[in-house]
């Protein structure tokens, strides 16, 4: 048996035509494609798009899917009301995990899980999982759902489903942005958490809730909501350096800090920096842009350690007005592109995975000692 890594530190664990990245010059490619052009010059739609069929979709491949998403975007009433059901004060992550699990039971293809189905269910949960973030905040505030609007893109529809309102321009293009820079990141907990399911030949219902659960942590896609929460209890760019100086002494993580994969700036940061900073002075915040700046300059200074996507995403939501504990939900609006293409990959060339331990208990043969000898 070969050596264990604690983490499966670099241990190549599938192969993949995804996601390509360099963790030592900070690329990260969808199917080849340079983050920092899909970022500048794509859009969500189009980022599925090449994320579940490996290539750049023509104009009318891409309205046909435009469409498609936006028509299966309903829930079930009955998945709604499973919601409503729920405690006011629940996680959002648990909320979504459940749901998505309550999904399964009325989605048109659960008795099948061919390749067109599966990619039908691709659809339909990319268009639910928004609609099932934006209902949690609705349900919980006691307000009317608002059902989706067919002539708005994903990004768009998502705000307005969430506030109400249709965005800005400014908002939108942000939000479509913070979507395409979480769509996928190769072997991430989350995306291998879903895989596992989906290799052992049970849905995708099931493998999408695996990876939901996988990406609540606060190691993966929970920091984004430990990134606010710290900046919330710092509160002041003058208590930045102290708090910090604190929180290193006693061998605290610092949420949006550190990547297993990364070991110079993580590419999706550069974006989101330059968002954070628009949208926290465009709208009177600065504070928090400058307090983000004074913490990853005292990180690199003092740990040489990079703010990662987690970090200035964390601003970025805030400042469009978005709660804080549906930071991760949001993540997981974009990751279900990612998590998708996954299971379709993984299913494409499927084998159980199934890995070994290396065995530290008592030593074999260990003796089994009768009740009265115990
Ligand atoms: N704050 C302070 N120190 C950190 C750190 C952080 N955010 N991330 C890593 N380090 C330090 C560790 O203390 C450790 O130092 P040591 O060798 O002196 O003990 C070293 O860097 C390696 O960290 P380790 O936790 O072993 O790396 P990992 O690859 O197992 O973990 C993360 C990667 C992302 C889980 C880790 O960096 C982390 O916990 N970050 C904060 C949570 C976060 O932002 N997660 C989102 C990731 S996109």
């Amino acid at each position: 048996m070969s050596t264990f890594k604690k983490g499966l530190q670099d241990i190549v664990a599938a192969t993949s035509s995804i996601c390509f990245i360099d963790g030592d010059k900070g690329i990260l490619s969808y199917r080849g494609i340079d983050i920092h052009d899909l970022a500048e010059k794509s859009n969500f739609e189009e980022v599925c798009y090449l994320l579940w069929f490996g290539k750049l979709p023509r104009q009318s491949e891409l309205d046909q899917l435009i469409g498609d998403l936006a028509k299966n975007r309903a829930v079930p009433q009955e998945v709604f009301a499973l919601m409503k059901s729920f405690p006011k004060d629940a996680n959002p992550m648990d909320v979504m995990r459940t749901a998505v699990s309550g999904l399964a039971l009325y989605d048109p293809d659960r008795q099948a899980s061919n390749t067109e189905a599966n990619l039908r269910k691709a659809y339909r949960l990319t268009g639910q999982i928004a609609g099932i973030v934006a209902a949690t905040e609705r349900i919980r505030r006691g307000q009317d759902l608002v059902p989706p609007d067919a002539t708005l893109k994903h990004a768009a529809n998502f705000i307005y489903m969430l506030t109400g309102k249709k965005p800005s321009a400014t908002a939108e293009r942000a939000m479509d942005v913070a979507l395409i820079l979480h769509a996928d990141h190769e072997l991430n907990a989350s995306t291998f958490a879903g895989r596992v399911t989906a290799a052992t030949l049970s849905d995708v219902h099931s493998a999408v809730t695996s990876a939901i659960g996988a990406l609540k942590g606060p190691l993966h896609g929970g920091a984004n909501i430990d990134v606010m929460r710290m900046l919330l209890e710092i509160g002041d760019v003058n208590k930045v350096e102290a708090w910090l100086k604190d929180a290193l002494a006693s061998k605290k993580k610092i949420s949006g800090f550190g990547h297993r994969v990364y070991h110079t700036e993580d590419p999706r940061a550069t974006h989101l920096r330059t968002m954070s900073k628009e949208l926290c002075e465009s709208s009177g915040n600065g504070k928090w842009f400058t307090m983000s700046r004074l913490i990853e300059d005292t990180m690199k200074r003092e740990k040489n350690i990079n703010a990662n996507v987690d970090f200035y995403s964390a601003t970025v939501y805030y400042t469009l007005g978005i709660a804080v504990d549906l930071f991760t939900p949001i993540f997981a609006v974009s990751r279900i592109s990612g998590w998708t293409a996954h299971i379709l990959e993984q299913l494409g060339n499927n084998r159980l995975i199934r890995p070994r331990a290396e065995y530290l208990g008592p030593q074999y043969p260990a003796p089994y000692i009768p009740m009265t000898g115990r």
